[in-house]
């Protein structure tokens, strides 16, 4: 059965395909979607696909994605791709790629680090290892695991 006859196509909007499956959950949280009521939002999970056994899909109708976003999106489902839809048909598609530095995205989990104090600085860290992710802090120099800061 193709996804298709599962959820129908979006007129407009964004389809974040090819996240592991499992991952589809994720994507929803970082996107704050659960609790925006003014976006109708599509998670199918395991859905069966060439590219990997198994993938999550996540439908979001009438949303572009701003660039911050994305780069969360890559950190926990690195390779999924980014279409944008409009009139029905897809007009942009990217592979989602880990970036290699983010800026004000995360915050660092270290309570000492100028980045969380009274006039704080904003967050910067670069990716030091893919693989699993590793992120250095730009400030304090902490290695900091995904589970940490997502
Ligand atoms: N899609 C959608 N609404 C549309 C167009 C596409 O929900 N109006 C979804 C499709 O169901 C698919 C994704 O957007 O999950 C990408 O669509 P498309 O490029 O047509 O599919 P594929 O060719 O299978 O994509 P890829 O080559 O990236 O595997
Ligand atoms: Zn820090």
């Amino acid at each position: 059965m193709k996804e298709e006859l599962r959820v129908k196509k979006i007129k407009n909007g964004t389809v974040i395909d090819h996240i592991k499956a499992g991952k589809g959950k994720k994507v929803l949280d970082i996107l704050g979607l659960e609790n925006d009521f003014t976006k109708v939002t599509a998670l199918l999970i395991n859905v069966p696909s060439k590219r990997v056994e198994r993938k999550d899909i996540v439908k979001i109708e009438n949303k572009t994605l701003k660039k911050e976003e994305v780069d969360k999106i890559a950190l926990i489902a690195p390779n999924a791709t980014w279409n944008v839809i409009k009139n029905y048909k897809v007009v942009i598609k990217n592979r989602i790629e880990i970036p290699d530095e983010l800026d004000g995205i995360l915050k660092c989990p270290n309570p000492k680090c100028v980045t969380n104090m009274d006039e704080p600085v904003k967050s910067k860290f670069k990716v030091e290892e893919r693989e699993p992710i590793k992120l250095r802090c730009q400030y304090c120099e902490r290695l900091i695991d995904l589970k940490d800061v997502l």
